[in-house]
């Protein structure tokens, strides 16, 4: 019987690839155009590490972790998401002591045993950006303007939700707020939101049960009881949003599944994935650094599910974004083709993206190969046009062919056929 991927994990097939290289691309280039540089960190962290950061009554950590011994015995994960890696990271490197605010961004595979369902895997990928070192509101707005600028540049739409979750110094009175009017109709609560009601009472506001949020309909805000500072920063947030007309909702539901949030939050919602519709989401964290151990630097980022952004653009039909080749190569006979697998290497090198036939096939087997890959042009090199010192050059799209005629000299073969190649 053949072996098969584990549940919730997915090949990414050549066909698909191509968009995802044009995601990845498009996304580096914004990133570099607002300054951000990139970082690489670990699949494997101490487990120690996500409880502390992630928070110990957070789905993720309660119940969605990759989490083993290694063979010393040390408790290790599989990094469900990427902050609390570049945040160590940028304590144990010591990047603080270089000043000024660090911008980093990064790209890899996370790990979460969530159930699997349309756009929700075991194994994803996110491309998620941190800033570190800035408390100004203006640094908000810019995070959100990076992933509304790749939106814009991949060629997708979402709407823009954001909220304020406050900070040490007024969440704690919204929770006991919150908390009593939870006690109030604790009995007509789901189970999940009864037992978060003391342990994370901000999260029931995120229950999915109808039920509840029906309950909740009448359930103190938020931003009805933030803080003096918590309230101009949230309002210049919005200013700023505003004034580089990115159009924005406020959500005070919104509370994010991760524990490590003060104030911003952020996340990008579509309609067009059914049920997992948070293309990318974020927001400040401005007391982790120090948790960690590091110093008192605050930071914001935000990541993006690269699958669900993969999924729209193909659901629009951008799925064919596949490899095209400049150059299919047919060569007949053992001579032509033996100077042909030079000349293949030569265009190359010359920046041609070629391709060839090895197994002796026929010049109607080589030129549907060339057409099924995609080749602009296909290259007809036999015996005779060795001989004659020429070339016939197709036009894979028009189907005009042209006779080229080629220099004594061998190495100046590929550089006269490079010429013809105008597309
Ligand atoms: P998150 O909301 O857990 O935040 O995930 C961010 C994005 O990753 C989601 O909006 C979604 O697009 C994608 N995603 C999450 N889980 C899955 C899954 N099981 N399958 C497919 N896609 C998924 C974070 O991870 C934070 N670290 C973001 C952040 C960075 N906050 C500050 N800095």
């Amino acid at each position: 019987m053949s072996i098969k991927a584990l549940k919730g994990f997915k090949d990414i097939l050549p066909d698909e690839a191509g968009l995802w290289q044009f995601i990845e691309q498009t996304a580096r280039d914004v990133f570099h155009r607002y300054g951000l540089e990139e970082i690489k960190v670990p699949i494997l962290e101490k487990t120690e590490l996500f409880v502390r950061t992630i928070g110990a009554s957070t789905d993720i950590v309660e119940k969605e972790m990759y989490t083993f011994e290694d063979r010393n015995g040390s408790l290790i994960t599989m990094r469900p998401e990427g902050t609390a890696s570049v945040i160590r990271a940028y304590i144990e490197n010591g990047l603080f002591v270089r000043g000024a605010v660090q911008r980093l961004y990064t790209i890899g595979p996370m790990f979460r045993h969530e159930r699997p369902q349309k756009g929700r895997l075991r194994q994803f990928h996110q491309m998620s950006v941190e800033v570190l070192g800035s408390n100004s509101a203006r640094i908000d707005t810019e995070v959100m303007a990076i992933a509304w600028q790749i939106l814009q540049d991949i060629g997708l739409q979402a709407s823009l939700e954001v909220n304020s979750l406050g900070c040490a110094a007024c969440r704690p009175s919204f929770k006991e707020i919150l908390q009593e009017f939870l006690q109030e109709r604790l009995s007509h609560l789901c189970d999940d939101c009864q037992r978060r009601s003391n342990t994370n009472p901000l999260r029931v506001l995120d229950c999915k049960s109808e039920h509840c949020q029906a309950e909740y309909v009448s359930a103190p805000s938020i931003i009805d009881h933030l803080c003096q500072g918590c309230r101009d920063h949230f309002e210049e947030v919005k200013q700023t949003l505003s004034s580089l007309n990115i159009s924005f909702a406020v959500n005070p539901k919104m509370v994010r599944g991760l524990d490590y949030y003060t104030r911003t939050t952020f996340e990008l919602i579509t309609t067009e994935l059914g049920a997992q519709g948070a293309i990318g989401a974020g927001g400040r964290y401005d007391g982790l650094v120090q948790q960690l151990g590091g110093p008192e630097v605050p930071g914001i980022g935000f990541a993006m599910g690269m699958e669900r952004l993969v999924m729209l653009l193909s659901q629009k039909g951008h799925g064919e974004i596949s490899h095209v080749l400049d150059l299919f190569l047919i060569t007949l006979g053992e001579k032509a083709h033996e100077k042909g697998f030079i000349l293949m290497q030569m265009l190359r090198a010359q920046g041609l993206r070629v391709m060839m036939d090895h197994e002796g096939r026929s010049m109607k087997n080589q030129l549907k190969q060339a057409d099924k890959q995609n080749a602009w042009f296909a290259l007809i090199l036999g015996e005779r046009e060795l001989e004659n010192l020429e070339v016939v050059l197709k036009d894979m799209h028009s189907g005009e062919q042209e006779l080229i005629e080629l220099a004594p000299a061998f190495e100046d073969w590929a550089p006269v056929i490079k010429q013809k190649i105008k597309h």
